[in-house]
């Protein structure tokens, strides 16, 4: 018996920053974002708000949609990249912040696929019986650790967190399965040198600008798509499934050309493909998330749909969930 999704949340930060803004400090203009990325405008996270605010916000909206509280939840496992702080994550603040108690908690770090790692875990986690009911959290603020004077990672970012309750379905419905895959040859696509273990922070390393987000887009770009066809073709034959089966892909919202090279490879028609970038840009974990509660919302994903969420990212990892509403 497969977890199926009880309900969904997300949460965006009230600060909007259009392309043009953005062109008015950096070497940038709104044509080249739109043309080579689709991105229009992204939010970020105000000077006196945390990551785990996000987290929370979105978690409590979940709460609310499912009609739970706090008190139904019975582990919480907040993806994220970046947490509040290095140790002990973000996890325990935002359980501080929604009233667990004594509800265990984990960050799950896994690049921009850590929201589709965490179903995949939340899942093998319900099945075996371990746990009733998961909070599945993805925040993410690249904002944190974004070099705004580098033109070639600033403009493609956003802050935002969603998330989702898992809890034991009947047969057929929830989860059916997930193919999860990474390359740890192509880890420093995208990576952050420095303030780990491996490269302590330094008046040096500050200087270097090593504290922020590094990344080879070209590089990471040419693998995107057909990892993610991959996964996505492997988690449908485990499920027994084809792609005429599927209603609706939720990609990773990175790029668009990205998603579009993906359904065009897999021969899926693209008005089936839910896109959200243009508002809230590449949100790492967080963007499959948002994208999948904004569209739950808005009724095009309804009750009975089949549908995939699938994505790349740092590590570098990717994966796809095949999920029936
Ligand atoms: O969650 C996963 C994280 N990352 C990604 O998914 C990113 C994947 N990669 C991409 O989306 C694309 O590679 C980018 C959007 C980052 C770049 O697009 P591209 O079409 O691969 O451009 P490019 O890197 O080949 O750069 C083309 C030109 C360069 O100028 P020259 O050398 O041809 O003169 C860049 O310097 O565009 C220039 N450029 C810009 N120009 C204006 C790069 N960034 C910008 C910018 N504004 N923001």
């Amino acid at each position: 018996m497969g977890a199926r999704i009880r309900g969904t949340g997300s949460f965006l930060p009230e600060r909007r920053v259009t392309n043009d803004e953005l062109a008015a400090s950096v070497d940038t203009s709104d044509e080249w974002i739109v043309q080579r990325t689709g991105i229009r405008e992204r939010h970020l996270l105000g000077e006196d708000e945390l990551p785990s605010d996000m987290g929370k916000a979105a978690a409590e909206r979940a709460l609310e949609a499912g009609r739970l509280t706090g008190a139904d939840i019975d582990l919480l496992i907040a993806a994220t990249n970046f947490p509040d702080m290095i140790c002990p994550g973000s996890a325990p603040f935002i359980a501080e912040g929604l009233g667990l108690g004594n509800t265990p908690f984990f960050d799950l770090t896994g690049g921009c696929t850590g929201f589709v790692y965490s179903i995949a875990v939340a899942d093998g986690l319900i099945r075996a019986g371990s746990f009733e009911r998961v909070l599945v959290i993805g925040l993410e603020a690249l904002s944190r650790v974004t070099d705004w004077n580098d033109r070639k990672t600033c403009v493609l970012f956003g802050d935002g967190a969603g998330a989702a309750i898992l809890e034991p379905g009947d047969e057929g419905e929830g989860v059916l399965s997930s193919a999860l895959f990474a390359d740890p040859e192509k880890t420093l696509l995208l990576h952050m040198p420095a303030g780990g273990t491996r490269l302590p922070p330094s008046g040096e390393t500050i200087g270097e600008g090593e504290h922020f987000l590094k990344m080879e887009g070209s590089g990471v770009f040419k693998s995107a798509a057909p990892m993610m066809e991959r996964a996505t073709l492997a988690a449908l034959e485990k499920a027994g499934l084809g792609l005429e089966d599927v209603d609706w892909i939720v990609p990773h919202q990175a790029n668009l050309r990205i998603i579009r090279s993906l359904t065009r490879r897999l021969g899926f028609p693209s008005d089936r493909v839910i896109v959200n970038l243009d508002r809230v840009a590449n949100t790492s974990t967080a963007s499959i998330p948002i994208a999948l509660d904004e569209a739950i919302r808005s009724g095009r994903i309804g009750p009975g749909d089949v549908v995939v969420m699938t994505a790349f990212g740092a590590g570098v990892t990717y994966g796809s969930v095949v999920i029936r509403i």
